[in-house]
């Protein structure tokens, strides 16, 4: 095995100096098993970061899944298979029945560039309207849209960015009534000024955890009272599920299911497979049939019978293991620990997010709520050191950001939270 060194020193040469990795010292993984990850030197971590893994690192219901299909068949998606449609047909019955067609890609990226063509398509409007603290690929188009770190490309002249409401730090005596009516008002300035600069609006695309933004709380009907505005100037809402779906919440199959708005397109990928690159556009067979006429859109490996078989598996697993339950049971447990984490260490400033999401927002003082970047920073290599993956986002970089595979049980809650408070301290 080669020493870290000269991997890390290897790696910058051929895949560039600026290619991201997480933490101070990297680390250098070699295997996973359900919710641990172990290193080149025999160390194992407890994953409490990674939601791609989301039924456990190499499920052996998956990695057997994707074994067999890959010693009979794969191949590009131009043809008839069995486990595909099968496969299309059990995602899209988990929701609502006017999302009843897939189109499949390998990525987050593709299923956001697809999902804003086929709104552009059926409005023929070409404005976009996003947080303004978001993430949703790096394709040209969706890249631009990206506001949440710096990209070359100038965010377009078609898009506008809202600011999305977070109780802990805009609430300033609000009710959570006046906060959603808050982000409506945003988002009628923005539907305006499309207008005002003849630009037709063709679709909102939010997060429907606002994972990027920092996770905060969701204010109550926050959705509904927007997106009235915007389909009423002729938009679609577009629900990126890429980092909430898949259950991660506990209480729904679906982030938008929380919010009580339909979409009328979502885009899925991280969890889908696993880790397999298998990610989807679902929306209206009306929608994919109108838009297919005219765009011959095909994917060559998006669906294919391996993908597609890994993508059925991890919904067998889902659901035979009751990890959905286990997310909002395990997801109680963690959540009320963090609160006595709270209670005790003053950098703690609030606590956010549901089933087995979770975030720490840590500030200086909770009075101004002044954000600890740095110390959140330090924190995730404390945790990194004391042998627990985490990390942070968030506007101020100083949200913990804590999203385990959702076999994470209560022994591994109570890893997390006797290390975190032991990292706290240590700060
Ligand atoms: C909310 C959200 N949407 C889309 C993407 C892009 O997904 P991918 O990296 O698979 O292209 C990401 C990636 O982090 C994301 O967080």
């Amino acid at each position: 095995m080669l020493p870290d060194e000269e991997l890390l020193e290897r790696r910058q040469r051929v895949l560039g100096r600026n290619a991201p990795l997480f933490y101070e010292r990297p680390v250098h993984l070699v295997k996973g098993k359900g919710v641990w990850v172990t290193d080149a030197d025999g160390r194992d971590y407890l994953d409490v970061y990674n939601n791609v893994p989301c039924v456990g690192h190499c499920h052996p219901h998956v990695v057997e899944a994707i074994a067999t299909q890959a010693g009979i068949l794969n191949i590009h998606t131009r043809y008839l298979h069995e486990t595909v449609v099968r496969y299309a047909e059990r995602l899209t019955a988990t929701f609502d029945a006017s999302l009843n067609s897939a189109v499949f890609t390998c990525s987050g990226t593709e299923s956001n560039e697809l999902a804003l063509r086929m709104a552009r398509f059926r409005t023929g409007g070409e404005g976009v309207i996003v947080s303004d603290f978001c993430y949703h690929g790096n394709s040209k188009m969706v890249a631009e849209l990206t506001t949440c770190f710096p990209v070359p490309e100038p965010f377009p002249a078609y898009a506008r960015k809202v600011p999305v409401p977070d109780p802990y730090r805009d609430r300033q005596g609000m009710s959570d009534e006046q906060l959603a009516d808050h982000f409506a008002a945003k988002v009628a300035e923005a539907v305006a000024s499309l207008q005002a600069a003849g630009i037709k609006v063709a679709a909102l695309l939010i997060d429907t955890l606002f994972a990027n933004e920092g996770l905060p709380e969701l204010v109550p009907g926050y959705a509904a009272k927007a997106v009235e505005i915007v389909r009423k100037a002729g938009g679609l809402f577009i629900c990126d599920e890429v980092q909430a779906g898949f259950g991660r919440t506990g209480d729904a199959m679906w982030g938008h299911q929380l919010n009580g708005v339909i979409p009328d397109i979502v885009t899925l990928g991280k969890p889908m497979g696993n880790g397999h690159p298998l990610a989807g556009v679902i929306t209206s067979s009306d929608l994919v049939d109108e838009f297919g006429k005219v765009a011959n859109y095909f994917n060559t490996f998006g669906g294919n019978p391996v993908s597609a078989a890994a993508g059925m598996a991890v919904l067998d697993v889902l659901e035979g293991e009751k990890l959905l339950e286990n997310a909002r049971t395990t997801g109680a447990y963690v959540r009320a620990g963090l609160e006595r984490l709270k209670d005790k260490h003053a950098i703690v400033g609030n606590v956010r997010g549901s089933g087995l999401f979770f975030g720490l927002d840590l500030v200086h003082d909770d009075a101004d709520r002044s954000p600890a970047t740095a110390e959140c920073k330090r924190l995730i290599n404390l945790m990194r050191d004391r042998g627990v993956l985490i990390s942070r986002i968030g506007r101020y970089d100083n949200i913990l950001k804590m999203r385990p595979p959702m076999v994470f049980a209560k022994e591994h809650a109570d890893i997390l939270l006797s290390t975190l408070d032991d990292a706290l301290q240590a700060l």
